[in-house]
């Protein structure tokens, strides 16, 4: 029986495929009989961690996805098998069925898992967002979902995005549901929450657009400082690193990732992916091995502790459902094709060793 998953596993992954044709002999060829190094290999001898966000689905009915996965990463991050609208879809019933099969796969093949995300403007479950709940329902609401999930998965998970995004592109408190019923205690009592929960994890807050110098991350600057200050048991800053190559590559990033460390925080690179406007080019691809390449060496550099890729394969990647006309944004194309940023991030990972 395949270590991975078990057929039971993949019965209820729902991946709607007959458990024989996961659990089938790895139908990537490698010239190599199978011995090539990947990532992880490199990784591990630099000291981070490699990851990337996993579709579950991809996961239990595709051996290719799955063999590529682990040959290539110790590290998971669910993309959305643990986001509230999937673990609580009704109020009251929790169902954690998918990120449970995520869990227990990542501990078998020696991975460590990230989770994404206890508190959200988005992915929110109907019953929240259609709710007419006074402040005081949603402070409780909040605080046993986060007690809920964090306590389910408590001392299995490396790290958790506790709050996700709290910030708007000007620097300023996104308007969120939870800032409008909570002010911005919602982060202090989230982190509070997780760790309550989750006496061993890493606890994050993950944003985007905080690669380089600008407003957005001098505010994440100013919102760690001030959760440090108060005591709150912040442990890291998710940097996503979503980029595409139509607007450059941001200013500053490794003294912008630097000041963060300076903090006390770790510093991981959570969400990576370089778009592109599509036709796919060679031009266009070696900009995209620039921008992973210069990303990597920046968290590197600052002994960032982890780099994860928001999905490895063009083959399933959430940019052309968002972005109309652009995609190729990970490090394989949809056939499982290594692409020139694949060689950058391993090119800066083996230029990194530090043992
Ligand atoms: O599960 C439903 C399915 O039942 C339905 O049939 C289908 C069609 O409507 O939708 C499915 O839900 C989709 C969900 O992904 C699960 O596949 C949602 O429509 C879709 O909007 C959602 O997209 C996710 C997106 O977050 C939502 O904002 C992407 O997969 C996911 O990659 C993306 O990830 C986020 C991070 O969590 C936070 N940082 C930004 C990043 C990119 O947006």
């Amino acid at each position: 029986m395949d270590r991975g998953l078990t057929r039971r596993d993949v019965l209820k992954l729902g991946g709607g495929v007959a458990a024989g044709a996961v659990l089938a002999r790895p139908a990537v060829a490698y010239a190599d009989g199978g011995r090539t190094k990947g990532l992880r290999d490199l990784a591990r001898r630099a000291g981070v961690r490699v990851g990337s966000a996993v579709d579950t689905d991809a996961l239990a009915s595709e051996t290719t996805y799955r063999d590529v996965l682990v040959r290539e990463f110790d590290s998971v991050t669910p993309e959305n098998v643990m986001k509230w609208e999937v673990v609580e879809p009704e109020q009251g019933r929790l169902d954690f069925a998918a990120a449970d099969m995520l869990v227990r796969f990542a501990e078998r093949h020696g991975m460590v898992v990230r989770g994404h995300n206890l508190v959200w403007h988005n992915q929110l479950p109907a019953w929240l967002t259609g709710g007419s709940f006074t402040d005081a329902q949603l402070h409780d609401i909040l605080r046993r979902h986060i007690l809920q999930e964090a306590g389910h998965f408590r001392g299995r998970l490396s790290a958790w995005d506790v709050v996700n995004e709290p910030l708007a592109d000007d620097g300023t408190m996104r308007d969120t549901i939870w800032l409008r019923s909570m002010g911005t205690e919602y982060i202090d009592d989230a982190f509070r929450w997780a760790r309550l929960a989750d006496p061993r994890a890493t606890l994050y807050v993950n944003d985007y657009n905080i690669e380089g110098l600008g407003p957005k991350s001098d505010a994440m600057y100013a919102l760690v400082a001030g959760l440090r200050r108060r005591g709150v048991p912040v442990g890291g800053v998710g940097v996503q690193g979503h980029l595409d190559i139509q607007y450059g590559f941001p200013g500053g990033v490794t003294e912008n990732l630097r000041r963060f460390v300076d903090l006390g925080v770790d510093v991981a690179l959570t969400e990576v992916d370089v778009r592109m406007p599509l036709p796919v080019t060679p031009e266009k691809l070696a900009t995209q091995a620039d921008y992973y390449r210069r990303l990597v060496d920046a968290c590197l550099a600052v002994d960032g502790v982890s780099v994860t890729v928001w999905g490895f394969t063009d083959a399933h990647s959430w940019v052309p459902g968002v972005f109309a006309g652009e995609g190729a944004a990970t490090l394989f194309d949809e056939q499982y094709g290594r692409k020139p940023a694949y060689f950058a991030v391993r090119d800066a990972l083996a230029a990194a060793r530090r043992s």
